[in-house]
């Protein structure tokens, strides 16, 4: 399994906690920045990462900012790209299960690191059920195709 990740300065720490548990389990990561705490802007990653996953050079994403909301928002514009901001584990196996999710968006302001670890492990562990969620993941795709153009 391949990892892409990326945060802004807001999540740095996190994902340098989520770095550690990804090499301590031997999972393949790639790092896409930012590489400090200094004052950045969330999208300049997100767009990255999504890009990346979207080509399918990576199994899934995981990105981190302060909220986790501003880098799922500019992740969830790039086509093919389905990121959900998970706080608790149920959502974690909820969006892989029925959404199809291939980006875990986090919050380091609003998670701690031992739940958020849980949340990535539950999120890369869980499964697509396809069947029914198949044609709502399918009409996802068709408003895409209708407004980027
Ligand atoms: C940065 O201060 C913060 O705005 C950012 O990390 C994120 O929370 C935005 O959604």
């Amino acid at each position: 399994m391949k990892i892409a990740l990326g945060s802004d300065h807001g999540g740095f720490r996190l994902k340098s906690e989520i770095i550690k548990h990804l090499k301590n389990k031997g999972i393949e990561y790639n790092d896409f920045g930012t590489l400090n705490e200094e004052s950045c802007d969330y999208s300049d990653f997100a767009v990255q990462v999504a890009e990346a996953v979207a080509a399918k050079e990576y199994d899934f994403g995981i990105l981190i900012c302060g909220t986790g909301i501003g880098i799922s928002i500019a992740a969830n514009k790039v086509p093919g790209v389905r990121a959900a901001l998970c706080s608790d584990t149920f959502s974690a196996h909820a969006t892989r299960e029925h959404n199809d999710a291939n980006i875990l968006a986090l919050g380091e302001r609003i998670v701690g690191a031992g739940l958020a670890l849980d949340i990535v492990d539950t999120f890369l562990n869980s499964k697509f059920e396809g069947g029914r969620h198949q044609k709502r993941i399918d009409k996802i795709a068709d408003i895409e195709k209708k407004y980027c153009k």
